[in-house]
């Protein structure tokens, strides 16, 4: 296969950025779409030009590292499925195809393809810990989970926090991340001593990252490579409504 391909190039933060066209032949349809930005990475070092830069690590679809905007959608037309589990055979012979980074307030571009997502770390950090006993490892059945519950917490737990549903969404929120952090661990037995402080500091964590509001515009399931549901958010707002209610009754029993 024979592609053009226009690449958002951006030498760093301050850079305004600009869109390059490349050429690139001989494009295996085997190749994964990170394969193929190696092919071209390597002719343009030959060339003496700076090679394009972006995120990546496992290429299993199981870090979240790889984001990019392909064609106008987050990880490009292949439904729940990562950039790097994308292959070359999704497209055509001729086809031109354009790549740029996340688009979001709260990921600042750092070079080309590559955004500083650290603001879900610090989320991440606002969520804290579970109290859990240490010591030796509890006895597997001391703590009986309904399969339906374990099941849902699985579910949120895939989320791999590669920020797609941020840069689907209209307002940039990192709602759908939040809420599948929040229910993997409000579901089960051992997230319910911290389940209230837990989901009033992640969401001011995100509020002050700089992240948008949810409207229920419904963009980001449909670009997350892990299928993780809408209704993960409705899950969030009843858990951040209950815990906002007791909050403001401790606080007027306490004045
Ligand atoms: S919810 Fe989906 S799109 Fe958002 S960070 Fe998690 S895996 Fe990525
Ligand atoms: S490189 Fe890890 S999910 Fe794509």
């Amino acid at each position: 296969m024979n592609l053009t391909l226009r690449i958002w190039r951006q030498q760093g933060p301050q850079d305004k950025g600009r869109m390059v066209s490349y050429q690139v032949t001989d494009v295996s349809p085997d190749m994964s779409f990170l394969e193929m930005l190696d092919v071209l990475n390597e002719r343009l070092i030959l060339e003496g030009e700076e090679p394009v830069a972006f995120d990546h690590d496992c290429r299993e679809g199981i870090c979240g590292a790889c984001s990019m905007v392909i064609n106008g959608t987050p990880h490009g037309p292949q439904k729940m499925t990562t950039t790097c589990q994308l292959h070359m055979r999704t497209f055509s012979d001729g086809d031109t195809i354009d790549i740029e980074p996340w688009r979001a307030k709260a990921f600042p571009v750092i070079k080309d393809l590559v955004v500083n997502r650290g603001a879900f770390d610090k989320i991440i950090q606002a969520g804290g810990y579970i109290s859990a006993p240490t010591g030796s490892a509890p006895e597997a059945h001391a703590t009986p989970v309904p399969k339906a519950d374990a099941d849902a917490a699985f579910e949120a737990a895939e989320c791999i926090g590669c920020g797609a549903c941020v840069a689907a969404c209209p307002n940039g929120s990192a709602m759908l991340f939040t809420a599948a952090k929040i229910t993997h661990l409000g579901l089960m037995p051992q997230g319910q001593p911290e389940r209230d402080s837990r989901v009033l500091d992640m969401v001011a964590a995100h509020d002050e990252a700089g992240f948008g509001g949810c409207t229920n515009a419904g963009e980001c399931t449909p670009a997350c490579p892990k299928g993780i549901p809408l209704a993960t958010i409705g899950r969030l707002n009843r858990d951040f409504l209950a815990a906002s209610r007791k909050r403001s009754g401790e606080t007027a029993t306490a004045g």
